[in-house]
């Protein structure tokens, strides 16, 4: 799937990060339960690789408790990882996460040695929120459109406990397939970057084979994991009223209903991704990407040995004597 933005967001946020990561105590990074996997950021990883790190799985009113729970067990078992698992606008819980970061930095703390946490998180994760929740007013700007950068501010939680608040950012190119059309079902991406039809079907795909019940409840048809994702999506745009003139089904309209009903927690409680589907994902994605690399190290090694072989005479067109040239202007 083609999945185009403005790398240029991404190299600042990557530069905002550089530059405070050594002043800070804790890396928070937000994920979406629904897809922690592919809302990781990989650039993160390694820009903060030295730091505690808290997970904050959020959104997981909207995500399957089941998958949830894997996922916390998944990231609590990683050496200096803690995760937690919340949804960003409800204030107590919200309170755990100050805690965690105390016991990932216990040094930290007072006046003297106030706590210094960075927040990072893809668009639309729901920083703002938890930061709203967390300020107990509106600190930071909420919306729904993917996509929208503001630059770091420092938000005082208590007089010991700073918060750094990052540009919301993907990441210029998703080796796993199947993350780019899950960031874009979740809201992640911004709509004129995807094909919406695209993204339905692959969807469609996934809750078939893992709950097929939610679709049958939702759009009330029979069969579906017994469907194809096209006969489903026809049938759901059908069930819906998305026709066109001469009662063909708008597939793309029946697209929209579909990503809307997800994002919404229409369908119910649902998950993407598994830990352990996403490592076998993300180990296929890293081979692909590997032998992409070496195809295009040998395409380049190739221009370079042809570029070599042509003899210097022919790339100038000099004349190499006189009557070579007065042939040239006679032509
Ligand atoms: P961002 O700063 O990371 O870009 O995200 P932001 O907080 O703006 O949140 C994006 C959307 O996600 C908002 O919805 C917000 O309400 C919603 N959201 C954030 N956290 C949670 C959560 O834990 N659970 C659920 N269900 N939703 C959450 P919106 O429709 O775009 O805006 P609005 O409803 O706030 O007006």
């Amino acid at each position: 799937m083609a999945i185009q933005w403005f790398p240029g967001h991404m190299h600042l946020t990557r530069k905002a990060i550089e530059e405070r990561i050594k002043d800070i105590d804790v890396v928070i990074e937000m994920l979406d339960a629904r897809l922690p996997g592919s809302s990781a950021n990989p650039m993160l990883a390694e820009l903060t690789r030295q730091k505690p790190a808290l997970k904050v799985i959020n959104k997981q009113d909207l995500a399957d408790p089941v998958c949830t729970a894997m996922w916390l067990a998944h990231y609590n078992a990683t050496p200096g990882v803690q995760a937690l698992a919340l949804d960003a606008s409800v204030a107590a819980p919200v309170r755990a996460l100050v805690a965690a970061c105390h016991a990932l930095a216990p040094q930290r703390g007072g006046m003297a040695k106030p706590m210094r946490v960075l927040i990072c998180g893809i668009p639309n994760v729901g920083k703002s929120t938890l930061i709203n929740t967390l300020k107990g007013k509106r600190a930071a700007k909420t919306g729904d459109e993917a996509g929208v950068t503001k630059l770091e501010q420092r938000i005082t939680i208590a007089d010991d406990f700073y918060l750094y608040d990052t540009p919301g950012v993907l990441w210029p190119r998703i080796i796993v397939a199947k993350s780019g059309y899950n960031l874009a079902a979740s809201g992640a991406i911004g709509r004129n970057a995807f094909n919406e039809e695209e993204v339905a079907l692959e969807l469609l795909d996934y809750l078939r084979q893992r709950y097929a019940g939610a679709l049958e409840a939702r759009y009330k048809i029979t069969g579906v994991a017994d469907s194809t994702d096209e006969a489903l999506l026809d049938a759901i745009g059908r069930k819906r009223g998305a026709l066109q003139s001469g009662g063909k089904v708008n597939l793309n309209k029946a697209a929209e209903i579909v990503i809307h009903d997800f994002r919404q927690g229409s369908l119910g409680r649902i998950s993407l991704e598994q830990p352990q589907e996403f490592a076998q994902w993300l180990a296929i994605g890293q081979k692909l990407d590997a032998e992409r690399q070496i195809k295009k190290d040998a395409i380049e090694q190739a221009r370079l040995i042809r570029l070599k072989k042509i003899p210097r005479p022919q790339l100038e067109r000099e004349p190499r004597n006189r009557d070579d040239a007065d042939d040239e202007v006679s032509d």
